[in-house]
């Protein structure tokens, strides 16, 4: 386990999804939990938000739970919607499909110079994906599409961690 450098710059990273409950809050704790095990708390801010209000003050759905809990992942967000002031804040906003991209990038464009955040899909990291790639909305699906929706995250955040770690 390498040891934590506390005086490096923190990167920041807000995961984005539509509803802040399934895929934002899934890659939020994966990346914590990688992020944990390679003894680089201390130099990263992590946080998830949907760009849509609906399921605002609520637990990570309990499919979505279930499925990080099989993989040891712990889930303690509650869902917020996006800010303007995120975009000003964090250094990576990285969303889920290509419909929060488009979200997200409007909110960038509208705020100009202000906003400092670069917006990512996640599976740009993807080993296994290819350009454009999305993580599949499994909320109205099964179990297994959140075991699937699980396996690509950790996939893409694992490739976004040796990504970041070396900024
Ligand atoms: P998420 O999944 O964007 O991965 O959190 C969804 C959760 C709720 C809804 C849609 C997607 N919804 O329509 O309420």
């Amino acid at each position: 386990m390498q040891s934590d450098n506390s005086d490096s710059p923190r990167t920041s990273v807000l995961f984005v999804c539509l509803g802040n409950i399934c895929r934002s809050p899934l890659a939020e704790g994966i990346f914590h939990h990688l992020v944990d095990e390679a003894g680089l708390t201390d130099r990263f801010e992590i946080d998830s938000a949907g760009t849509g209000a609906w399921h605002v003050g609520e637990r990570p759905d309990a499919r979505a739970a279930m499925v990080a809990s099989q993989h040891g992942v712990d889930l303690p967000s509650r869902a917020r919607q996006i800010t303007d002031d995120d975009l000003k804040r964090f250094d990576y906003v990285v969303v889920m499909d290509r419909e929060n991209l488009r979200n997200v990038q409007r909110m960038s464009d509208t705020l100009g110079d202000e906003a400092v955040a670069e917006v990512v899909l996640l599976r740009a990291f993807d080993p296994e994906g290819s350009d454009g790639d999305e993580v599949p909305d499994p909320y109205y699906g099964g179990a297994s599409g959140f075991e699937n929706v699980y396996e690509m995250v950790h996939r893409s955040c694992r490739d976004l961690l040796d990504r970041l770690r070396t900024v």
